[in-house]
């Protein structure tokens, strides 16, 4: 068995020699390369746009506008297969509206980087500007509810809140904020356009290659069957490259303008205006409990900034429905339309921000009722999932409980806040729940086992630089009776057989149970090939009672009765075998309620005279089904946990009041985790056997390991001063 082993990356030494090619690093013949002019204040009309100086600079090969740009170039999505978004944010260059700051308003292509970068100096704007809206909470009396969250209706409720309420003996009733936050990735958005014969082909930085290709066909009204989307590395997302952004618009209607491929590299400074982020939060969270800890009542009711134009909604009260048992709960979800770019997905959308509500408020409630706060998580543990009354697939949260609060030393945590001083140090320790609902969709793979034994797996998925390549190699390795090494694992590219969007965590279980039941097909045909030929020493046996393992086909009980495969295929004069299968989710969606699981542990020290807070354990157990690759899940969970800590102390997106602008756009501006930040992690991996979730058992961690993170490390900041804070990014001065 490969799967549940330790395989390092099979795409790492692509990676660390330099050959792996990312969306920026295609070597096309006539490349020219395209710079964005993006408004630096909005809303605005634009008065006057000159290009003039800039068409006249050295090597410039075209400068777009919404002058250039016939405006039905742009076509509304009209066919079937439609995009996986609403167009309207990935629209550019229409007319003279500058909906926000950071939006696109020309394109400079030149021979050269560094001539596009001088030319588009020169396009000089004049704005009629208008008064930008940036800041959440002075309208939250217009915020209104979103039309759906995913499918879900914004307000939920069971039970009866204000019953509920009436009965509790102890009470929180708290405002939380989490801030808007960019994410980031190492690899900035970039996408190389390529337009010849009528085709279009996108190098483009994605999560998503099929959700490309279907948006910029409704874009630019190109057959679909002429779209090809190309992504073999991802260099980090996080949910911003989830769904498709103006940047590729622009490189793609470049690239069709100038007849020659198009590289577009959008600048790191420019993300912050450009590109989705994660929107600011602002969480009434209400809980109401017996003096033994049991709840009686929980409201979540949460609001986030949208754009003025299109509606992403943060649902930070999901998780809040399903975390405890709970017989009275209510739950609303509202947006404040901003003058910004709409917001979207970042690493655990909902559930970051939204634990870091309700998880902070199950702390105060066991500060108000001196219990300790794994006990109190303990008394109110659901056994069922509360929201739809069924069973869960799978839960093993207590032994996380139990694993995490072990190896953390929280049995000797002081019971009373601001207890501990080390040196000029208050230290205090905190916890949190996570947890993460498992998705799935509909997947399908390619596999063709080669005459000479080796085999190739074809999928339309993504990696992340998550493992995806590893896992998937691992997972045919098996089915197949090959080893790793025989594998080539294909994905990210439209050619091959379409996956989801690398979104949800839903890859591993997407893409996996995909290429398991392609793998098998080509295998029983293997097995129908054997038993049906008298050459072979397993003829006339039943295929149910072979077996396939390193290379060869043989009786499972008797395994020295057996040939290899390239035997097999040789005699059969077969250069190789094929198969394309699809899997997704199946009535089991109905009858389960389907999470992965975890619990965060943090301690924490701040300077009791500088209110500096430093991080300085941190660990993590967690249960996700079964674990294909427990180096890649491990650094997965240990990912999530970094992200976490920079959502508890250091991001947040600044914009300036007056023209709307991103202040702070710039990894010295806007802080990420950096190693000094980063201290002694520690993930633990709990076993969890899961019949119900999927054929494989397999459950998602790519969003787990931030989820409560945040929360664990706000608490520990209050165990460790008594003073609470309410509003993320706990910075300095919050704790003066
Ligand atoms: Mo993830 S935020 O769903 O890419």
């Amino acid at each position: 068995m490969n799967v549940g082993k330790p395989l390092d990356r099979v795409d790492g030494r692509a990676k660390v020699t330099g050959t792996a090619t990312y969306s920026a690093e295609w070597a096309l013949p006539h490349l020219t390369h395209a710079v964005l002019v993006t408004a630096e204040r909005g809303p605005a009309r634009l008065l006057a746009l000159d290009t003039q100086q800039a068409q006249r600079a050295p090597g410039v090969v075209a400068v777009l506008t919404h002058h250039t740009e016939r405006p039905h170039a742009q076509k509304p999505p009209d066919k079937p297969g439609a995009p996986p978004m609403a167009l309207d944010p990935v629209l550019v260059l229409r007319d003279e509206t500058v909906r926000y700051a950071g939006q696109p308003i020309a394109v400079v292509v030149a021979e050269t980087l560094e001539q596009a970068r001088a030319a588009a100096a020169l396009v000089k704007p004049r704005y009629d500007d208008q008064s930008p809206r940036i800041a959440l909470e002075p309208h939250l009396d217009e915020a209104h509810p979103p039309k759906s969250i995913f499918g879900a209706p914004p307000d939920h409720a069971r039970g009866d809140f204000a019953r509920g309420w009436a009965e509790g003996e102890a009470h929180v009733d708290a405002v939380y904020t989490t801030a808007a936050e960019s994410h980031n990735p190492m690899e900035p958005h970039a996408t190389t356009a390529v337009f010849a014969g009528g085709k279009l082909t996108l190098y483009d930085a994605t999560q998503y290659v099929y959700g490309v290709k279907r948006t910029l066909a409704a874009i630019t009204g190109l057959d679909p069957a002429n779209v090809r989307v190309v992504c073999r590395y991802v260099g980090g997302g996080f949910g911003s490259k989830g769904l498709q952004w103006p940047h590729v618009t622009c490189a793609a209607l470049a690239a069709m303008h100038v007849g020659r491929p198009v590289k577009l590299v959008v600048e790191r400074r420019q993300l912050f205006g450009l590109v989705g982020f994660r929107p600011r939060t602002h969480q009434r969270v209400r809980l109401a409990a017996r003096r033994d800890g049991s709840l009686t009542a929980i409201a979540h009711d949460g609001a986030n900034q949208t754009s003025r134009f299109s509606e992403f909604t943060e649902p930070v009260g999901l998780l809040t429905r399903i975390l405890y048992a709970c017989p009275n709960l209510a739950v609303t979800h509202r947006l404040v339309a901003l003058d910004t770019q709409t917001p979207t997905f970042q690493r655990a959308p909902g559930e970051a921000s939204g634990s870091f509500g309700l998880e902070c408020a199950m702390d105060e409630l066991a500060h108000t009722l001196a219990l300790d706060p794994l006990a109190l998580r303990l008394v109110n543990y659901a056994r069922r999932d509360p929201d739809q009354d069924r069973p869960w697939s799978s839960k093993a949260l207590e032994a996380c409980y139990q694993e995490g609060a072990r190896a953390f030393g929280w049995s000797a945590r002081a019971p009373k806040p601001r207890a501990t001083r080390d040196g000029h140090w208050w230290v205090g320790q905190g916890m949190a729940t996570a947890s993460y609902p498992t998705h799935r969709s509909g997947a399908s793979a390619r596999v063709r086992l080669n005459a000479d034994g080796s085999a190739r797996v074809q999928i339309a998925t993504h990696d992340l630089g998550t493992g995806t390549y590893t896992i998937l190699t691992q997972v045919a390795a098996d089915a197949l009776g090959l080893e790793p090494g025989q594998i080539t694992t294909e994905i990210g590219d439209t050619d091959y057989p379409e996956a989801p969007v690398a979104g949800g965590s839903q890859s591993a279980a997407s893409a996996s149970n995909a290429v398991h039941v392609a793998c098998l097909a080509v295998r029983d045909e293997l097995l129908r090939l054997a038993v049906a030929d008298p050459a072979s020493p397993l003829y006339g046996r039943a295929p149910a009672g072979l077996a396939v393992a390193g290379g060869r086909v043989y009786k499972a009980d008797q395994p020295g009765v057996g040939e290899t495969m390239q035997s097999v295929l040789a005699r059969a004069q077969k250069p190789h075998l094929e198969a394309e299968r699809s899997s997704k989710p199946g009535e089991e969606t109905q009858h389960y309620g389907m999470h992965a699981w975890g619990a965060q542990f943090a301690e924490v020290r701040v300077d009791a005279e500088l209110g500096m807070v430093r991080v300085t354990r941190l660990v993590g157990a967690f249960a996700g089904g079964r674990i294909l690759n427990p180096k890649t899940a491990r650094s997965q969970l240990l990912g999530g946990m970094v992200m976490g800590i920079g959502m508890a102390l250091l991001e947040e997106v600044v914009r300036d009041p007056r023209q709307g602008r991103v202040l702070n756009g710039s990894l010295e501006g806007y802080m990420v985790p950096v190693n000094a930040d980063v201290p002694a992690l520690e993930v633990i991996l709990v076993p969890e056997d899961d019949p119900h979730v999927n054929p494989l058992g397999i459950k998602g961690l790519g969003e787990l390991g931030i989820v409560g993170a945040g929360a664990a490390i706000a608490n520990a900041v209050f165990h460790a001063t008594g003073k609470r804070v309410r509003g993320l990014p706990i910075t300095l001065e919050k704790l003066l």
